[in-house]
């Protein structure tokens, strides 16, 4: 394993939702603080214990919380946020589905909550209620009582299978 000093500035490369971005950064750094200075402002940090998944991204396939993540882990990995998920302008189903759904009422937690219902979906496209409540559950989110969230999870499960 390297051994960094703190002053050394590591060169690494992210691709984040198809864009390479090659940036120096220090071994310190969490990928949560690199993701938003370049521009990803969608994962956001809304603890310091691990435990809200504000900051929760898709890297390498894998719904990771990011301020889990030291950024030179991330070298070469493939990540995505919220930002990439819709395509050609067009809401991704879980998108719509929190939108028609009422979700959200902040907001401060979608981002996080919906990339992690993306790979729960992934694994599990017809996920029980209880199924759902469990793959959500490092995601917490202050307003809506997850009732909403549960549904709009089921409404896009449904949605995607449906094609
Ligand atoms: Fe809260 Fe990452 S910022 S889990
Ligand atoms: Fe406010 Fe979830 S909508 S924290």
């Amino acid at each position: 394993m390297k051994v960094y000093s703190p002053d050394d500035k590591v060169k690494i490369t992210l691709k984040v939702n198809g864009n390479v971005h090659e940036v120096e950064v220090e071994p310190r750094k969490l990928l949560v603080h690199v993701l938003r200075d370049l521009g990803y402002k969608s994962v956001r940090v809304g603890c310091d214990t691990s435990h809200c998944g504000a900051c929760t991204v898709i890297m390498n396939g894998r719904s990771v919380k990011s301020c889990t993540v030291l950024a030179v882990e991330a070298d070469g990995a493939e990540i995505l946020t919220l930002e990439g998920l819709a395509k050609d302008g067009k809401l991704h189903p879980l998108q719509e589905a929190f939108w028609e759904n009422h979700a959200l009422q902040c907001g401060y937690c979608t981002s996080g909550m919906i990339l992690q219902a993306y790979w729960l979906l992934k694994e599990n496209p017809n996920p029980t209620e209880e199924e759902i409540r469990e793959g959500i559950s490092g995601n917490l989110c202050r307003c809506t009582g997850y009732q909403n969230i549960v549904a709009a999870i089921k409404a896009a499960s449904q949605k995607m299978r449906n094609g």
